[in-house]
């Protein structure tokens, strides 16, 4: 129990949905509750706008490889360290004198996952945690579940200015209209609210040192000099001019503004990073994670009228 009299209490949001009752409901506010195991509770948000035919295509697009990484966690050991790394930023970021007790927190993009997402495996009892996803998949989750559009969400009166903390992990840049998604946050932001993010970022430098970084990590493995020498030898003039065409390739895509995939709506770089992020509040953070073209980074949402 934590008794500092700095820290207020947040004003609680329960997702209710009778236990015994496995069908989905219609709700008087018009969205859809339902629930099922002991620790899930879903909620559907049904009637949304209409989108876009090239969210739906990256959407789908992006399917299958969020079944492998959020539904068998098959990810890199790197990817692994980032996730944990991500749920200690979250976890500091909420200790703090403005913090609240339990504040309500929307994972913004949560994916498709039974289980909760990695980074808030460590988190979870000390917040009312709600994860949210477009996709209406694995609905009986192992937390509370909305599934919805933020965009939707964000219309529904009920939400106003009642979430704490919101979470984008690796979700930014999947959405198809930043001016309008830090709009919907500001519509559902408590007082004090914070925006916490993990980001790609796609300078060019950025993703060769991760490159390199693991190229010299192979290079050196448990190996005596002159397999060092050789395997060096061998980077120099068969991968390095591969890694250096695939990177320029990026870079003249990137300058010209065209997809360098099929997934993202968004190529952030270290530049336009503080003009995307200031569109949700005061920047408080921008942290680099080490060894990665991840960033960590926190914004204060603006009190009303202020915006
Ligand atoms: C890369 S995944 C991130 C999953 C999870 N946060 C993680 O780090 O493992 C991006 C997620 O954003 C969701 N998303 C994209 N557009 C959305 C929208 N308009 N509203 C809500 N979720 C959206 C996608 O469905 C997808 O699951």
């Amino acid at each position: 129990m934590n008794n500092n009299p700095l820290h207020t209490h947040a004003e609680p949001i329960r997702l209710s949905g009778s236990k015994a009752n496995t069908n989905l409901e219609w709700d008087s506010e018009g969205f859809m509750l339902a629930g099922r195991g002991p620790k899930s509770c879903t909620m559907k948000v049904e009637g949304g706008r209409d989108t876009s035919q090239e969210w739906q295509h990256k959407q789908d697009k992006a399917l299958a490889e969020y079944q492998g990484s959020h539904i068998l966690e098959q990810i890199t050991a790197t990817t692994h360290s980032i996730y944990k790394l991500f749920g200690a930023y979250i976890g500091a970021t909420l200790h703090g004198p403005n913090e609240k007790l339990q504040p309500n927190v929307l994972d913004v993009g949560c994916g498709i996952g039974q289980r909760l997402p990695m980074y808030m495996r460590k988190l979870i009892d000390g917040v009312n945690y709600f994860g949210m996803d477009a996709f209406d998949i694995n609905s009986d989750r192992d937390y509370p579940f909305i599934c919805a559009r933020l965009e939707d969400l964000s219309e529904i009166v009920a939400f106003h200015n009642k979430f704490d903390v919101f979470v984008f992990g690796t979700s930014l840049d999947h959405f198809e209209n930043i001016d309008e998604v830090a709009r919907a946050v500001k519509k559902i932001a408590a007082p004090g609210a914070v925006v916490i993010f993990w980001i790609g970022l796609h300078d060019t430098s950025l993703v060769a040192s991760e490159e390199g970084a693991n190229a010299l990590r192979r290079t050196f493995n448990g190996a005596r000099p002159l397999v060092v020498m050789w395997r060096l030898l061998r980077f120099a003039f068969w991968n390095f001019p591969r890694i250096f065409y695939a990177l320029e390739r990026r870079r003249v895509k990137l300058k010209r503004g065209e997809n360098l995939d099929n997934l993202h709506f968004w190529y952030f770089t270290e530049k336009d990073l503080p003009s995307v992020l200031a569109r949700f509040g005061e920047i408080t953070d921008i942290s680099m994670v080490p060894g990665s073209n991840s960033v960590f980074a926190t914004c204060r949402v603006p009190a009303d009228g202020q915006q």
